[in-house]
């Protein structure tokens, strides 16, 4: 599939593939309470189909799902029908479960309302995530995969702006390899987060809450500096794409999790990015998704 999509839409055949080990597994998993029971959504499809665990994840989240169904029905939760979020930290430990009302956190059987942040202890730095909030689905493995592949890429310089930063992962990871480090990212909590997860190790950060598109100025960076971009599925909005062809920095590098728009978003970046290396990892094991990455310099 990935060959097939990278061959079609953006004419390249050579990229790297890092197959997900055994022992990776999602640190969060969606689930639906429809008012009578819990599960997940049939694909293409609303009907539920309840489950008792859920072998692509941890098992701290199979093992919180029959006390989440049972507050659910005696209604010690909000009972609404929607959409659940169970998620745990790195090593997974403690569970919060979270939807639109709250978050609260499993102890000895029971729920309680808790909005303290989950730990990620990953790549020697330890990073607050708020519940409910983005963090890659399977935390260690991510850290490993895009670790590997960034090193390999050698992709250093002096300043690095994290955009779509969420809580800080790839400020993280780098930090070694920069000096400075700008970054924006639209979630108040995950800005929040990432400022004392930077502060903590140490990094001359400036975490700001923007929208990247309207954020981006003309002629950003110059070429010691490198733009990491990990957009949302739907990938770049054109009027960052538009600001980017104007970057002064010398290197960028795209994160997609959607495949076509990870190309799409190449093809337009190209008359002013040249596309030099590019993987795919596969950070959603048991599923038909990927990780599209990138690193492109300025032509
Ligand atoms: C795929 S996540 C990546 C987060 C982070 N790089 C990581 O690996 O943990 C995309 C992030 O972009 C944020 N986001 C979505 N749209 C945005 C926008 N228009 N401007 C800035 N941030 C945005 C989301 O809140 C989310 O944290």
């Amino acid at each position: 599939m990935v060959s097939d999509l990278f061959h079609r839409q953006i004419g390249r055949d050579d990229f790297e593939w890092l197959a997900a080990p055994a022992t990776a597994k999602r640190a969060r998993i969606q689930l639906h309470w429809d008012g009578r029971d819990l599960g997940f959504h049939k694909r293409k499809s609303h009907d539920l189909v309840p489950i008792e665990a859920c072998p692509a994840a941890e098992s701290a989240l199979s093992a919180a799902i029959a006390p989440l169904r049972a507050a659910l029905i005696s209604r010690a939760l909000p009972s609404r029908p929607g959409r659940w979020e169970v998620a745990t930290g790195t090593p997974p430990g403690e569970v919060r479960a979270s939807c639109e009302a709250g978050v609260w956190k499993l102890e000895a059987g029971a729920w309680h309302l808790d909005r303290s942040p989950l730990i990620h202890r990953l790549a020697g730095a330890s990073l607050r995530q708020p519940a409910g909030g983005f963090f890659q689905v399977s935390p260690a493995w991510a850290a490993e995969a895009f670790g590997s592949v960034l090193a390999n890429w050698d992709l250093r310089g002096a300043t690095l702006f994290d955009l779509y930063g969420g809580v800080g992962l790839f400020s993280a990871l780098l930090r070694e390899r920069f000096t400075r480090f700008v970054l924006v990212e639209s979630g108040e909590a995950a800005v929040d987060a990432a400022r004392m997860n930077l502060a903590d190790l140490g990094l001359a950060a400036e975490c700001t809450v923007a929208d990247v598109g309207t954020w981006l100025p003309e002629g950003l960076g110059s070429s010691d500096d490198a733009i990491l971009l990990d957009p949302p599925r739907t990938g770049l909005a054109v009027e960052a794409v538009e600001k980017l062809l104007t970057a002064n920095a010398g290197r960028m590098v795209l994160v997609g999790c959607d495949g076509a728009a990870f190309c799409r978003d190449l093809k337009r970046l190209d008359s002013a990015w040249k596309t030099v290396q590019l993987a795919a990892l596969d950070l959603f094991p048991l599923t038909p998704h990927i990780e599209a990455i990138a690193l492109l310099e300025r032509r």
